[in-house]
């Protein structure tokens, strides 16, 4: 059953006609059983699959697939599932985030030297999102996403429990001593009882959020847990969708514009998403054309308020926020502040989406008047520690702690922190600021989550709860805390981080958007003459290609020759 679509389909160039060629790449796909009619002419839907079981998020992706290809086979498409490099965040070392770029390349060299048409990406924890629509974006072909789903809830001697929020939690109870070590080791089976990817709104369910606010998806799609009917039902409906899409050739270019960007970046505000989606939309952005920088996540967030009540935010999760109406509910809440005439891969509007929308909990999908916080974007935050900008969560912060000077703390790497930061001799209190150095995308390398570091012990056991952290790392999306992140220039590359000394004295302002470091010019100057890069941690390999070439994080940390659009002709015959 040939579709009609608006220019030849690309697979024809590898399955139409009777040439050597085409008989080679026939016969070879015959080998599992395929009729002749594959073919004809239809559409050649690839199935990006992440599934990897040191990805337990994304384990059950294999039953998902069967799902998507029974809805491509329904709507008349030839469905053909491919792997590409998955990005598991609890296991991966030294970080995830150091591979969503490989994996990118992956993706997008695989759709382009495969004979597909359209292709459905698969995503599920947290850099599977990102490294699919990152790759994806630099191909451009007709693209749809369906996420795999959080986990079931946590559930916990009568009470819930979410993923990652819950680990710093009562980590810090055992450390605290408020905690048993029996307990805590009891804790670790109730969190994660289902399949899926983390339930609090961490950056997978962050990142799902922002693929369904792009217009990338089925509406409904972020917020279904794993396990739910509804999600077998969506991804078989996905799989039907794409198939249109060719048809229509809605290409990811059309819906990923700027105008969809803006929206995604205001409802990041408003699910009190994490932080990471700043790095990701950016690098998607510049995958696809599309001009995005820092401060459009600081205007475009400003007086969103914050109405989605999950952790590490609020408290309750993810299958709480199903049942209130997810994504969809949230927008017709917010509808004022979206650009709802954008289109969408349904092929309508994101209106025409949510007309029918409705909040089904006003306690996990709050009334304005009651929002967790008013102005819930993330603050970029500018001075001569962030001359390219840094980062904070307002809503993960503590509001006294929002205008703060403080003696600096420095630890210079992540191994000088771990080593000290309990010696009950290390001279700190509740109105020090911490520094954390070296844990950028050049530094760690791969600009890992450790940006929300503990509290040293003995303040933890005083009953504080929070302090301001300042450093060139991420965190992840299930943190909390006054946690300034993502300092641009890295320490690694020189930027002012790495001359800060214990000792100096650091303003944060967030309302001014300002983070200083209170030093003169000339002896910033000396300490800058001073200083020497660190060392590589390896020479060789995929890491030194990425210190390389890797961009900061004001650029989304993409590889400098990643950045664009390379689009999807054909490339040249193989034999
Ligand atoms: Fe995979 Fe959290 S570890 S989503
Ligand atoms: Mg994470």
């Amino acid at each position: 059953m040939a579709q009609k679509s608006p220019r030849p389909l690309r697979s024809q160039a590898w399955f139409g006609g009777d040439s050597k060629d085409s008989f080679i790449h026939r016969s070879w796909m015959k080998n599992g059983g395929l009729p002749d009619d594959a073919f004809d002419g239809r559409p050649v839907i690839g199935i990006c699959n992440t599934f990897s079981e040191f990805t337990p998020c994304n384990a059950h992706f294999r039953g998902l697939a069967e799902q998507v290809k029974l809805g491509v086979l329904e709507a008349g498409g030839l469905p053909l599932e491919f792997p590409v490099f998955s990005c598991g965040e609890s296991n991966l070392r030294p970080t995830a985030m150091l591979f969503r770029n490989l994996a990118s390349m992956d993706v997008e060299e695989a759709i382009r030297g495969n004979p597909m048409d359209g292709v459905v990406l698969m995503a599920g924890c947290d850099k599977t999102t990102p490294s699919l629509l990152m790759g994806a974006a630099s191909c451009d072909l007709p693209s749809i996403v369906i996420s795999g789903g959080p986990m079931l809830n946590g559930k916990f001697r009568g009470a819930d429990i979410g993923s990652g929020t819950d680990v710093w939690r009562f980590s810090e109870d055992v450390r605290a001593g408020r905690m048993s070590r029996e307990r805590f080791m009891a804790a670790e089976s109730a969190m994660s009882r289902s399949p899926g990817h983390c339930m609090t709104m961490g950056t997978a369910s962050t990142m799902a959020s922002m693929a369904e606010s792009l217009g990338l998806t089925l509406p409904g799609n972020a917020a279904y847990p794993a396990v739910d009917a509804h999600r077998a039902r969506l991804a078989r409906l996905t799989g039907r969708r794409i198939v249109g899409m060719v048809g229509e050739d809605l290409r990811l270019s059309k819906v990923l514009t700027r105008r969809a960007f803006l929206n995604a970046i205001r409802m990041n505000g408003a699910i009190g998403g994490s932080t990471n989606a700043v790095v990701h939309l950016l690098a998607i952005a510049g995958r696809v054309g599309v001009d995005l920088t820092l401060d459009d996540w600081d205007a475009a967030g400003r007086n969103v308020p914050t109405i989605v009540n999950l952790m590490p935010s609020g408290r309750y999760l993810m299958e709480d926020f199903c049942y209130a109406g997810g994504i969809p509910a949230v927008m017709k809440e917010l509808s004022d502040l979206l650009d709802l005439d954008v289109p969408t891969v349904t092929g309508g509007t994101l209106g025409d989406n949510i007309r029918s929308a409705e909040n089904f909990d006003p306690d996990v999908i709050l009334p304005r008047d009651r929002a967790l916080v008013r102005d819930g974007g993330i603050a970029v935050l500018r001075g001569n520690l962030a001359a390219a900008g840094a980062i904070l969560k307002p809503s993960a912060a503590s509001p006294e702690l929002m205008r703060h000077r403080g003696r600096a703390v420095v630890f210079e790497s992540i191994e000088h922190y771990k080593a000290t930061v309990d010696d009950p001799s290390l001279e700190i209190d509740e109105t020090c600021v911490m520094v954390l150095k070296n844990c950028g995308p050049k530094g760690y390398p791969g600009m890992a989550e450790v940006g929300n570091m503990a509290l040293p012990k003995k303040l933890l056991e005083r009953g504080v709860r929070d302090m301001v952290r300042i450093s060139d790392a991420r965190m992840s999306g299930t943190a909390y805390g006054t946690v300034v992140l993502h300092c641009a220039p890295e320490a690694a590359v020189g930027g002012t981080l790495a001359l800060v000394r214990t000792g100096d004295f650091i303003e944060l302002d967030v309302e001014a958007r300002r983070l200083h470091l209170d030093v003169a010019e000339d002896e910033l100057a000396r300490r800058a003459a001073a200083w020497s890069p660190p060392e590589p941690s390896m020479r060789g390999g995929y890491q030194s290609l990425y210190v390389e070439h890797v961009l900061q994080a004001d650029r989304g940390a993409d590889l400098d020759f990643l950045v664009g659009c390379r689009g999807h002709d054909v490339p040249r015959e193989s034999h």
